[in-house]
């Protein structure tokens, strides 16, 4: 009886892999410094090339909205030889059904950048709050669905010299974040990763930054490189590709030119290629991403996009050249050994300022419960105009006036309300400053607030409350009674513990 069970369950496997095989693009998997088809387990370099049109005029650049487009571009990409797409940007309320399904068609893998132009981490003054972060998971959320996502990017050249190093601690909590939503919802978890830019000063130390640590969830599951060594007439040896093959050498995760080709000569050759999949750096590399599709105003497109039609530039058949005849030589996953690395986080010096010690995760329902006991609040005047300098000009003001030692982060301490909006923060400040005033102060400040009727009558417990993934907010059931909300928080409380 058992043996029959048996025999009927691995039939229903070998008929499940035929299936999924014909119809689908099987999910890539991370073993060591490789990847590796989930299914056939064979070893998988990237054949990627950037895959972001410019569009007309909205803010959110999305190409895989354009179903249009994606069946006009799919095959041209398919042909070059390529089999990963890189997506800097997405809008997370469009459908992208068509587009997906068209990129599975041709054999099309998607590495999306979850940051958007209007939600992302600043490199010169980094913050992560609630609408941020509701940004990136609302992004990962809409895509991890889908078995032919191979990676998510959570930022794209953040820290780029040795002056904004500090936002790459950002990004790391990112990174925690967007793994831990993956893997508490019971999603796939689609690796998620850094693309760097090659900038000397600070090069050593960010790739160690991202995957070092005791805490595994906070490490990126990949390291990309935007890398531009190689112009014109170079080699292997002389472009500096040597010597960064050498520096990963004993990384332990993945790694993958992000970006790749260099315009300095043009039309560009890209004898780059050869070497990007052959014997010197497949031992160590998974590939790369030719840098990009369409021709725009720098100047690296393979094609022209004129009148909606796709013209092929000499770039684009010089790449087909390349790209069609490598034949990188892998390893099967049964036979690779990965070694257990673990790295030492970069000490803090001059040109390296990035902590260890990262940003909370941001909490709605906190922010929420706080919320809820202020009787000063900001005014539409301010919430409307969040995109200029309206709302930090206002807390600057106030925290002139007030501790804002709750909403500030300072020499690694995160203030239990530093997470929430700038709106909210600013709420906050309101609220202390009026509340504070011996009654003398009235909740006004140029129209930039008015009074709210406070539904809470303790938030002592508020920054207690962790973030809901399921984005139903947590606190959105309590009544105005402290007594069922000690119970709930207490419950919470308990709940987290566990
Ligand atoms: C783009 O924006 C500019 C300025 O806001 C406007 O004049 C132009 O009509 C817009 N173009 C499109 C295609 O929407
Ligand atoms: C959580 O799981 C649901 C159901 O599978 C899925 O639709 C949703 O996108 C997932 N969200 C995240 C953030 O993984
Ligand atoms: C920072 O980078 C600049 C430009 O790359 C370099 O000139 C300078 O020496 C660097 N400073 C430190 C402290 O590394
Ligand atoms: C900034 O916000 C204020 C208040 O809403 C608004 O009156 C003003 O026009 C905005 N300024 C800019 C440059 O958008
Ligand atoms: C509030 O009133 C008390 C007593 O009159 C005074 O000592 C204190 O300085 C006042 N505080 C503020 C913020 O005005
Ligand atoms: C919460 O609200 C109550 C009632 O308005 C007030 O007494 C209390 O001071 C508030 N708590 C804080 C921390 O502001």
């Amino acid at each position: 009886m058992m043996h029959t069970v048996h025999s009927y369950i691995r039939l229903f496997c070998i008929i499940w892999i035929n299936i999924s095989t014909i119809t689908a693009l099987n999910p890539i998997i991370i073993k060591g410094q490789k990847l590796f088809d989930s299914i056939t387990k064979d070893q998988f370099f990237i054949k990627g090339v950037s895959y972001q049109p410019s569009g007309a005029n909205q803010t959110i650049q999305d190409p895989l909205a354009n179903a249009d487009a994606c069946a006009r571009d799919a095959p041209l990409i398919k042909e070059l030889g390529a089999n990963v797409i890189r997506v800097y940007e997405v809008d997370a309320s469009q459908n992208h059904d068509a587009c997906m399904k068209v990129l599975e068609e041709h054999g099309l893998y998607l590495v999306l950048d979850i940051g958007t132009s209007t939600s992302f981490i600043h490199r010169e003054h980094p913050a992560y709050d609630v609408p941020i972060y509701n940004a990136y998971r609302s992004v990962v959320a809409s895509f991890v669905t889908y078995p032919h996502v191979l990676a998510f990017i959570a930022g794209n050249e953040v820290s780029n010299d040795n002056a904004t190093t500090q936002a790459a601690t950002y990004v790391k909590a990112v990174i925690r974040d967007m793994k831990m939503l993956m893997r508490q919802n019971k999603s796939r978890a689609v690796p998620v990763g850094y693309a760097s830019n090659d900038d000397p000063s600070i090069r050593e130390s960010i790739k160690d930054f991202f995957v070092c640590g005791d805490d595994e969830d906070s490490q990126a599951d990949f390291f990309g490189v935007n890398l531009y060594e190689w112009c014109g007439g170079s080699n292997f040896d002389t472009s500096g590709y040597a010597d960064r093959t050498r520096e990963f050498e004993a990384y332990g995760k993945p790694v993958f030119l992000s970006e790749y080709g260099c315009n300095l000569a043009r039309p560009r050759a890209f004898d780059e290629v050869e070497a990007i999949f052959g014997p010197r750096m497949t031992p160590v590399w998974s590939g790369g991403v030719a840098y990009e599709w369409t021709q725009e105003k720098n100047d690296y497109g393979l094609v022209k996009i004129v009148d909606g039609q796709v013209q092929p530039m000499k770039d684009y058949e010089n790449l087909k050249q390349r790209l069609t005849v490598v034949d990188p030589k892998g390893i099967h996953m049964d036979e690779y050994n990965a070694q257990p690395t673990s790295r030492q986080c970069p000490p803090i010096t001059e040109s390296w300022k990035a902590s260890t010690i990262l940003p909370p995760t941001p909490s709605e329902g906190a922010c929420r419960c706080m919320k809820e006991n202020l009787s000063c609040v900001s005014s539409d005047a301010v919430v409307l105009s969040t995109s200029n300098a309206t709302v930090g000009a206002q807390i600057d003001i106030m925290c002139g006036l007030v501790d804002c030692g709750e909403i500030r982060e300072e020499r690694e301490k995160y203030g239990i309300f530093s997470s929430c909006s700038p709106a909210d923060k600013l709420s906050r400040l309101y609220h202390l400053y009026v509340a504070g005033s011996n009654n003398s102060a009235q909740c006004d400040f140029n129209g930039y607030a008015r009074p709210a009727l406070p539904t809470r009558n303790n938030m002592a417990l508020c920054s207690l409350i962790k973030p809901d993934i399921k984005g139903v907010p947590s606190m959105s059931t309590i009544t105005t009674s402290s007594s069922i909300l000690t119970v709930l928080s207490i419950v919470l409380v308990y709940t987290i513990r566990l």
